[in-house]
């Protein structure tokens, strides 16, 4: 989300800003809620790809009314099926939102009728919850890794014509990202895609290439320019703490060598030896 854009768009009937987290950095929070405080406006954050990130020091999903975050597979804590949660420092909201995850019902079933309002069944089940408790112990070194990629993937970019890189983990002290996703932005998009999976490198276009506006059924009328050439550019590239030296080296060789580059050899070189601090952040 851009700040600078934000306040041309407010009108008589805007109540909220809902920002998003994108690829696990958090937006510039503080140029946003100043807005929202002189508007009168409430933050919410979809926090979605954004967990153990922050700006400023404050984590994503605590800076407005509430957070929203995904546990899907793909997340940066993945169960094994859908799940999700919500944070709020607000007790009305929070009594809502355990409505809302199960038909309506109160928390205290004791009572009845329990359901007050009409709703549906989005329970996170036990045994997802158990699997995230024991996956969350290990959420730091996770995010560690991921910024460990992304600290070599952007050194190993530098340099590529036309080839836009996420700021770099150590760009801006005041945004601590956490990778969720490493999304380029290039004007040989499906060439380099191509040439990649050649090379047995897979990508993904987020969304499968169009923005939410774009989606026909959903009633939009918005020209977005701005977006739209980007997501006529942007995939991602391979980005998971799993992934070996080897795997981030390889995939730095194949995006290099689509442009003439040298092979890129050195994983530590773009990376501290001591990831303990790190880790604590
Ligand atoms: C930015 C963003 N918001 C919302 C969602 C939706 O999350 P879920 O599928 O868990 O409802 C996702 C997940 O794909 C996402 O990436």
């Amino acid at each position: 989300m851009d700040p600078d854009r934000i306040e041309a768009l407010v009108t008589a009937r805007t109540k909220a800003i809902m920002v998003t987290q994108l690829n696990g950095r958090v937006c510039d929070m503080d140029r946003i809620g100043a807005i929202a405080a002189k508007h009168g406006l409430q933050v919410v954050e979809d926090s979605a790809q954004a967990l153990g990130g922050s700006f400023g020091g404050q984590r994503a999903g605590t800076f407005g009314a509430f957070g929203a975050f995904s546990f899907y597979p793909s997340k940066l804590l993945g169960g094994f099926g859908d799940g999700g949660a919500v944070t709020t420092g607000d007790g009305k909201i929070a009594e809502a939102v355990y409505r809302m995850r199960n038909h309506g019902a109160n928390r205290q079933k004791r009572l009845e009728p329990t359901s007050t309002i009409w709703s549906t069944g989005s329970r996170l089940d036990n045994v997802q919850a158990a699997l995230l408790n024991h996956k969350f112990e290990s959420l730091p070194t996770a995010l560690a890794r991921r910024r460990q990629i992304a600290r070599t993937y952007h050194a190993a970019f530098e340099g590529l014509p036309d080839f836009g890189r996420p700021p770099g983990p150590d760009e801006g002290n005041r945004h601590f990202d956490v990778f969720q996703n490493y999304e380029v932005d290039v004007g040989v998009r499906e060439p380099l895609r191509t040439h990649l999976e050649q090379h047995g490198v897979g990508t993904i276009v987020q969304w499968g290439g169009a923005a939410v506006h774009q989606m026909s059924g959903l009633g939009f009328t918005q020209s977005l320019p701005f977006t739209e050439r980007f997501f006529t550019r942007c995939f991602l590239l391979p980005m998971n703490h799993f992934l070996s030296d080897d795997d981030v080296l390889h995939v730095s060789t194949a995006v290099r060598s689509y442009y003439g580059f040298d092979a890129w050899k050195d994983m530590a070189a773009a990376n501290p030896s001591d990831l303990v601090s790190e880790i604590r952040r």
